[in-house]
């Protein structure tokens, strides 16, 4: 382990009976960076990070952190790592503030302290004036605020947050995201899962994408995409769903295409010499747009359904 490097893991593998959910990865995670991890439902990535958080043990390979080995030094690792998980596990028969205030207790931390803390981490996530509410009064915005929160209390070196946005309404998911900044100015590593492509864009220094236990591709965001799909996309649906007559005229330029049900997507990193050749035809959308994670996501792992 380099010292610039907080995780790696080496051959990582998780079997359950006949499943193979970690398919042998290895990775390496950078003191301070963001690093998210990308799939398909089933793809692997909840049970990466449960094995990183020395929640589910390996079934093989090596995995280290913070330079501690995770067979043999759970307990100091739990202690600087905060988790939110994909699923909400707080404690129903608490309110809100006293959520904060017990789970502290599993790191020690002095009441003093703990009741400082908590409140800061409520006035930090907008939770302040639901200190004493009950949890089952909580929206799924407010909940998921409250689940980071209580990942911060033991002041972690990592952070790591499973789909931490999944199901918000774009205002919970924006307020999210400002505070991970923040979280990540100070210092903090990040490791989180989605399936937000902006998300991912907009937080992630690096990304994996993984699909049925295996990492496909790792890189910088917007690397990966323009080494992969380019820089530019158009889109188009004709009326009559003909595609070929598009593709022959745009013969002489320089792209790639996919058909997808009724959209043709070119990628191409000049979309703009293509324009004149397709406007004229009957077309019911017609979008030329810049190349996103998304783009490149369903290029490597398809658009069948998963599960
Ligand atoms: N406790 C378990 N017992 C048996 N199989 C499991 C268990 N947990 C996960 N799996 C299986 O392992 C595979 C990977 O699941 P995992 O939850 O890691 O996927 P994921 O990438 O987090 O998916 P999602 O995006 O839906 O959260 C799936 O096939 C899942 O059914
Ligand atoms: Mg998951």
């Amino acid at each position: 382990m380099s010292s610039s490097e907080i995780i790696t893991a080496n051959n990582l593998t998780k079997i359950y009976g006949k499943i193979t959910a970690v398919d042998g990865i290895s990775f390496s995670i950078r003191k301070g960076e963001c690093y998210g991890f990308l799939g398909p439902n089933g793809a692997g990535k909840t049970t990466t990070i449960k094995m990183l958080h020395c929640f589910s043990p390996l079934t093989g390979g090596e995995l280290e952190v913070d330079g501690m080995n995770v067979r043999s030094e759970q307990s100091n690792i739990k202690k600087i790592m905060g988790v939110v998980p994909q699923e909400e596990n707080l404690d129903p028969d608490l309110r809100v503030f006293k959520n904060l205030t017990v789970y502290a207790r599993y790191f020690d931390i002095p009441k003093k302290e703990a009741l400082e803390r908590a409140a800061e981490l409520l006035d930090f996530l907008q939770l302040k004036d639901r200190m004493n509410s009950q949890i089952r009064e909580l929206s799924g915005g407010m909940k998921r605020r409250l689940l980071i929160a209580r990942s911060l209390i033991n002041n972690p070196k990592i952070l790591i947050l499973d789909e931490p946005t999944t199901g918000l309404d774009p205002q919970a998911r924006h307020l999210i995201w400002q505070r991970l900044r923040l979280l990540k100015k100070n210092g903090i590593t990040m490791i989180l899962t989605t399936h937000y492509m902006e998300e991912a864009s907009q937080l992630c220094d690096r990304v994996a994408i993984m699909d049925r236990g295996k990492i496909l591709l790792e890189g910088e965001p917007k690397k990966l995409v323009a080494d992969e799909i380019g820089t530019e996309v158009v889109e188009i649906r004709l009326e009559d769903e003909n595609h070929n007559m598009i593709l022959e005229q745009l013969g002489k330029f320089k792209f790639t295409y996919e058909k997808a049900g009724d959209t043709l997507y070119i990628f191409s990193n000049n979309g703009k010499e293509l324009l004149p050749s397709i406007v004229d035809m009957k077309h019911t959308h017609l979008l030329h747009r810049s190349a996103t994670m998304e783009d490149l996501f369903l290029k490597l792992t398809g658009r069948g359904l998963r599960e």
